[in-house]
């Protein structure tokens, strides 16, 4: 090629080529996903068979030239199959990915913070300059309905029914009576399933963040639970009188600017037969782990750079852990650190976490 020196490789810069756009052209179809959510387009198609755009445009209300362009999109992606004679159908496997809510396949939700989330880009140069990142609040409302919709599925399908009754003892204490807490509570979604679950145990919620503070009081009040109570940590702590049977922190850890901080106050508000249980993202213990072994590892480290290690940096002297900085070995050590003495894992079979069982 005309121009190119003899050092490179040119075989070897045609492939980096052609990854990269492959890399862009992820980025592009996560935006087409992401109005294929907002617009109602794949909840449109869920069980509708095979569809012509103008069906579709005009089921949805919606112009059927841009209908079609999507749609045209969306089959080259092969996430809706091409019938011929201009008909598109969504798949029931599909539909369980990108139009069902309540399904544990579901992920199109994760995708309602995308504009937010890259417009946040426009923020981060200053942040690899001052090293301080954003706060949840100042990711943006967007963003934090991504992280609760792309959550939300395990919790509504997997929490109550399989996960808990796998916990020593937890179960029998919730259907009795206790006082729970999940620290790093987000939109609430965890505590309002386990509530709904155990009427007669108290479920506080605690974040440092207004924005998914207000979302959980929306979503308690929607699914009509009466006990549940959110509290803003920074002026209401978790109490550190040894009251709590069962603790949960879920996806938040390695977001927070001092965990070792928080893993103390927990282990001061947890009984000594209490339980803690932990959600963190799965992934190896190094880097060259994660480099060679972790397939979802350039999608964590992106999520880490614009929004956990963001999040764990945002004040002055954050330990800055980010989305893979909190592995199992690195749990293992900081909760001993806080005074815990049990630990063990628990695979409930989620792709994205681990799961650890912590006692006193
Ligand atoms: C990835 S979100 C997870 C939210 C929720 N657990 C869920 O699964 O949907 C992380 C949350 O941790 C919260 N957080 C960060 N630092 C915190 C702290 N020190 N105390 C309590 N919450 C904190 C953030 O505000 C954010 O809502």
């Amino acid at each position: 090629m005309a121009g190119i020196t003899a050092e490179i490789d040119t075989q070897k810069a045609t492939k980096t080529a052609e990854h990269v756009m492959g890399l862009l052209g992820g980025a592009v179809v996560s935006g087409m996903i992401y109005l294929g959510d907002r617009m109602g387009l794949y909840r449109t198609m869920n069980s509708a068979g095979a569809l012509t755009s103008e069906e579709l445009a005009r089921r949805t209300g919606l112009n059927e030239r841009w209908v079609r362009e999507w749609l045209y999109g969306q089959s080259v992606a092969n996430l809706i199959d091409y019938k011929g004679e201009s008909r598109f159908e969504l798949s029931p496997e599909a539909a369980s990915v990108l139009a069902d809510e309540g399904s544990p396949f579901f992920l199109a939700g994760g995708f309602s913070g995308f504009p937010q989330q890259m417009a946040v880009l426009n923020f981060l140069p200053e942040s690899f300059k001052s090293g301080i990142g954003l706060t949840y609040d100042q990711l943006g409302a967007e963003v934090n309905r991504g992280v609760e919709r792309l959550l939300a599925p395990w919790f509504r399908t997997q929490l109550v029914p399989n996960a808990l009754p796998k916990l020593d003892g937890v179960a029998a204490k919730l259907q009795a009576g206790t006082r729970v807490a999940d620290v790093g509570c987000g939109a609430g979604v965890a505590l309002i399933e386990m509530a709904k679950a155990y009427p007669r145990s108290d479920f506080h919620g605690y974040d440092i963040a207004k924005i998914p503070l207000a979302q959980a009081l929306e979503n308690a009040k929607r699914a009509g639970v009466q006990n549940v109570r959110f509290h803003d940590a920074v002026s209401e702590p978790l109490p550190e009188d040894a009251s709590h049977d069962f603790i949960t922190t879920f996806d938040c850890l390695h977001d927070m600017t001092r965990p070792d901080l928080v893993m103390r106050a927990i282990r001061k508000a947890i009984k000594p037969d209490g339980t803690w249980l932990i959600a963190d993202i799965h992934g190896q213990s190094t880097f060259e782990g994660n480099l060679k072994e972790n397939p979802l590892a350039p999608l964590m480290y992106g999520f880490s750079v614009l929004c956990c290690m963001s999040s764990a940096l945002s004040e002055p002297g954050g330990l800055g852990l980010g989305t893979l900085g909190f592995p199992e070995p690195v749990a293992r050590k900081m909760t001993a650190e806080a005074g815990f003495t049990r630990f063990s894992t628990r695979d409930f079979e989620n792709p994205i976490n681990a799961y650890y069982e912590v006692r006193p």
